[in-house]
């Protein structure tokens, strides 16, 4: 099946959405320093990843709400690989929290020599093909997703933003991180957000207390972030995501499989 040269850039064997990304940006991430307090998740897409745009600033700072009331998320915690980063990048408060959807191969070299932490966030592939089907209708930047059975095709070949999704857990599962690295499920989030806050936390040495964990996981619910101007995309125009077609915030469901099964 062929994919839109028009809408898509090719990088070392993946495609990726010619609207969010620039052979400059991809450039631009390669040559990025990382910090040693700097924070990262990576997700494969519809995987959770603006959850963590709302968790992390709100962990890293004691519960503070401004950054999720008064910055839009990409500006917030911005994409590694994305063009806005280089925009943002000297506005990012200390300790600086990003996202990624690239595989672990591509992660810059002062990223390997950082002690920069990692929060793997995997979630079942078929919900995130369910979703990643849906976003696809929405999302004026990316190729119509046909029927769904072609999409599954598409998928399950790899013919995709970012490529296979085993290529994906696989490259992080094998990343040799050590304690730089957290792993954790959408599936085990949405069951019992204020544990995985606290587990997330932990590993980032910040020491909340019950309270501000719980004042987190409100913030952080499906329903809060769903009414957040700034982070359910209402401020996009609707030519690049309509959310009449579907929202971005669709279902935040897990109806597939239990958690924890693939680790
Ligand atoms: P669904 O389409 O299944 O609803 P990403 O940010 O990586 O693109 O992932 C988007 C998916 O994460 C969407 O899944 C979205 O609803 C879900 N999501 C975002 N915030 C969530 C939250 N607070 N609780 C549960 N799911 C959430």
């Amino acid at each position: 099946m062929s994919i839109s040269e028009e809408m898509y850039l090719h990088y070392h064997g993946l495609i990726v959405p010619k609207e969010t990304h620039s052979y400059e940006s991809l450039e631009f991430a390669q040559g990025f320093k990382f910090e040693d307090d700097d924070v990262l998740a990576v997700t494969y897409p519809k995987s959770g990843t603006i959850w963590m745009q709302e968790i992390l600033p709100l962990v890293l700072n004691g519960g503070d709400l401004t950054p999720i009331h008064t910055i839009p998320n990409w500006e917030r915690v911005p994409w590694l690989e994305e063009k806005q980063l280089a925009r943002v990048v000297d506005k990012l408060a200390s300790p600086r929290a990003l996202v990624s959807h690239f595989p672990y191969n591509l992660m810059p070299p002062s990223f390997c020599t950082s002690k920069a932490k990692v929060i793997y966030v995997m979630r079942n592939p078929k919900d995130i093909m369910v979703s990643s089907y849906y976003f696809h209708q929405m999302a004026g930047f990316l190729e119509d997703p046909g029927t769904f059975d072609e999409f599954m095709d598409k998928f399950l070949e790899g013919k995709v933003m970012f490529g296979k999704w085993t290529d994906h857990v696989k490259s992080w599962r094998n990343s040799e991180l050590g304690d730089r690295i957290m792993y954790i499920t959408y599936e085990e989030m949405v069951q019992d957000l204020p544990a995985s806050l606290r587990h997330i936390s932990d590993f980032l040495g910040c020491n909340l207390t019950e309270e501000v964990i719980q004042k987190i996981a409100e913030h952080c619910s499906f329903k809060s972030m769903q009414n957040n101007n700034m982070s359910n995309f209402s401020l996009i125009p609707k030519v690049y995501m309509d959310s009449d077609k579907s929202p971005f915030l669709r279902k935040g469901e897990f109806p597939y499989l239990l958690s924890k099964v693939y680790f």
